[in-house]
């Protein structure tokens, strides 16, 4: 039996996807540097809270990604084959693939996402309100490799991945993300996809700094989960939230630090924290164009187009998989 198994023996029964927590949330707090993985930022209260980061002043990436959907729409609708098949790779709000469905005659969209349940209603929500459309949920790691519905086989694909959710990927994985996006859609696919740039760090420092604590909370909430979820016995309190540019890697990264020297339990394991030690809970990296267009050249795929605001802040991009 595995260290996991065992501390999972001895704590409740769980289901799948508990027990992958379980296994990663033990594995992270005993590596050095202590990390967790930023997916599990977002249980309902976390999901919540990036919603609200959404909307806040400092955080520009989705109000300027928003911007260039609606201003670019037109001449993406004239890349976008008629008749194609949408296929989004997780499914947050509906706000942005509405632009698309608004402009494009695309005849199927299948969003992809773990969460099932969240799936279902904001597919109710769409075919009621573009009832010409096929809607095809599909209930799956969208990282790793699916099957698309039978229906859209014969159907051209567009891949719709937003939001710079690439940019929380290490480097290798974006990678890996790009070439099986690539063999899921098929050669001649094309992607739209939204990357985050690089840009003054006084701006990033404060978009993943904001006044009013949501980012903070957001980050501490997968304590919190944590708690929750796997019986830990975090004090929340005893540790800060901190988020930083490194420059030489081009990312922010965001910390959860230990205000003291303490100990904490999570299942049968207990973990012992320095005085300002860190938790390592996400990177979010940022392109350059051309940084960006070799990556996407180097996983398989040719860009096509590339669109950014007037101030150079955040860029859309077209791929088209190549042979
Ligand atoms: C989802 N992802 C692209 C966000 C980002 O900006 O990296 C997550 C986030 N983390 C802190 N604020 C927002």
């Amino acid at each position: 039996m595995n260290v996991h198994a065992a501390a999972l023996g001895k704590a409740q029964r769980f289901d799948e996807q508990t027990t992958a927590f379980a296994g990663d949330v033990l594995d992270g707090l005993a590596q050095h540097p202590k990390r967790l993985a930023p997916k599990y930022f977002y249980d309902a209260a976390g999901s919540e809270l990036f919603e609200q980061i959404t909307l806040l002043p400092e955080y520009y990436p989705t109000r300027t990604e928003l911007g260039i959907l609606r201003d670019r729409g037109r001449e993406i609708s004239v890349i976008v084959p008629k008749g194609a098949a949408l296929v989004e790779f997780g499914a947050g709000a509906t706000t942005k693939v509405r632009l698309l469905l608004n402009e494009c005659a695309l005849s199927a969209y299948i969003p992809v996402d773990i969460s099932g349940d969240f799936l279902k209603g904001q597919a109710e929500a769409l075919r009621r309100d573009f009832p010409g459309l096929d809607v095809y949920p599909v209930t799956a790691d969208f990282t790793a490799p699916f099957a698309l519905p039978e229906a859209i086989a014969a159907m051209p694909k567009v891949g719709f991945f937003p939001g710079s959710t690439l940019g929380n990927f290490e480097p290798h994985e974006a990678c890996a993300f790009l070439r099986s996006a690539r063999d899921i859609l098929g050669q001649g696919a094309l992607m739209v996809i939204g990357v985050d740039l690089e840009k003054d760090e006084r701006v990033l420092y404060e978009a993943y700094n904001d006044a009013a604590g949501v980012t903070a909370r957001f980050n501490l909430n997968v304590l919190h989960r944590i708690n929750r979820e796997l019986g830990g016995n975090f004090d929340l309190s005893a540790f800060t939230h901190r988020a930083i540019y490194n420059r030489e890697r081009h990312r922010i990264e965001m910390h959860l630090i230990s205000r003291k020297a303490q100990s904490v339990r999570v299942l049968a394991r207990s973990f012992s924290f320095r005085a300002g030690e860190s938790i390592h809970t996400e990177c979010s990296y940022k392109y350059s164009l051309d940084r960006f267009t070799a990556l996407a050249r180097g996983s398989g795929w040719k860009p096509l187009k590339s669109w950014t605001d007037a101030a150079g802040m955040f860029s859309v991009h077209a791929l088209v998989a190549s042979d």
